[in-house]
C-alpha cells in the first residue's frame, strides 16, 4: 500500500491527487488530528511524531511513504529517510522541481514566493532547495499561520479570509513574484482566492499535483517494486482523533463522505 501521513486531514489534498493520478493503487492515510497543528511545534516534536506516524503506516501495510505535511517534510524528511529503509516521498521536492521546470531560472533572475506555516518557513527548506537548482533566485517567504484554521472552519470563501489572504500576499505581490509555492496542505483549497490576489501572471505551484505526478513516474520507472504494491480494494483513512471540522474538511477535499477511522491514540 501507499502510506500517506499528515498532521490532520489537510494532507488529503495530496491523497486526493494521488487517488486521481494512480486510481489502481491502494492507499492508507494517517492524519494526526490529536496532535495537530504541527506548524507551531518544535522540530524535535515534529521528528518524533513523523517517526511514529510512519511506524503506524508500516504496521498497516505501507511499503512506500508520502509525507503530505509540509511542516513535517520541512523538518523531518532527512531524519526519517535515515531511520526507515523504504521509499519516502515528500511534498517539497516536487514543488522545487516544478519551479525549475518553469524555466524562470534561465531567462531572468527568478523571483519566487513561498507561503507556509511557521515551522515550514522557519526551516528555510524551500529557499535552500530552490537555490540548489536555481542559483540566483530571489526567494521571498511568508508565514501564514491564520490560513489553516480558516480552512478548517470552512471559511474558504469568506470576505474576512480574502482580506487576510490579501494582507499575507501583499509583500510578495510588491516583490512581483513570478511563481508562488503553496507550501502547506491546506492552501490548495484557497487557490481560487489566492490567484486573483497575487495576480494572474504569477504561476501557482501546488505541491499535491506535482507529487502525484512524480510518484506516478517513479512507479512507472520501478515497475518491479510497483507490481508488489497492493492494488484494488478500499482505501483507509485513519486518524488519531475525530472532530467535526476534520470530517467536513475531508468531505470538502474529496467531494464525498470520507470515513475517518479512529485508531492510534499516541
Ligand atoms: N499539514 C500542515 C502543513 O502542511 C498544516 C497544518 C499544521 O500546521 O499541522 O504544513
Amino acid at each position: 500500500m501507499i502510506g500517506i501521513f499528515d498532521s490532520g486531514v489537510g494532507g488529503m489534498t495530496v491523497a486526493h491527487a494521488i487517488e486521481k493520478a494512480l486510481p489502481e493503487y491502494r492507499l492508507v492515510y494517517f492524519g494526526d488530528l490529536a496532535r495537530t497543528p504541527y506548524g507551531s511545534k518544535s522540530p524535535e516534536a515534529i521528528e518524533r511524531y513523523s517517526r511514529q506516524n510512519i511506524e503506524f503506516l508500516i504496521e498497516k501495510g505501507a511499503r512506500l511513504i508520502v509525507i503530505a505535511c509540509n511542516s513535517a517534510a520541512s523538518v523531518a524528511s532527512d531524519y526519517v529517510r535515515e531511520t526507515f529503509d523504504l521509499p519516502i516521498f515528500d511534498v517539497i521536492e516536487p514543488a522545487v522541481k516544478r519551479v525549475k521546470n518553469l524555466q524562470i531560472c534561465v531567462n531572468e533572475k527568478a523571483r519566487i514566493g513561498v507561503i507556509g506555516t511557521r515551522a515550514t518557513v522557519n526551516s528555510g527548506i524551500y529557499p535552500k532547495k530552490i537555490r540548489e537548482l536555481c542559483l540566483d533566485a530571489h526567494i521571498f517567504s511568508q508565514e501564514c499561520p491564520l490560513l489553516v484554521p480558516l480552512v478548517e472552519e470552512g471559511w474558504v470563501n469568506k470576505r474576512e479570509t480574502k482580506m487576510i489572504v490579501r494582507s499575507y500576499l501583499a509583500p510578495l505581490k510588491r516583490k512581483q513574484v513570478t511563481a508562488l509555492v503553496l507550501g502547506c496542505t491546506h492552501y490548495p483549497l484557497l487557490k481560487k482566492i489566492i490567484q486573483p490576489r497575487i495576480g494572474k501572471r504569477t504561476t501557482i505551484i501546488d505541491s499535491s499535483e506535482e507529487l502525484a505526478e512524480n510518484l506516478k513516474e517513479y512507479l512507472q520507472d520501478n515497475s518491479e517494486f510497483a507490481s508488489e504494491l497492493e492494488k484494488g480494494g478500499e482505501n483507509f483513512y485513519y486518524v488519531s482523533d475525530v472532530t467535526e471540522a476534520a470530517t467536513s474538511t475531508a468531505r470538502r477535499i474529496f467531494g464525498r463522505k470520507i470515513e475517518l477511522i479512529k485508531d492510534k491514540g499516541f
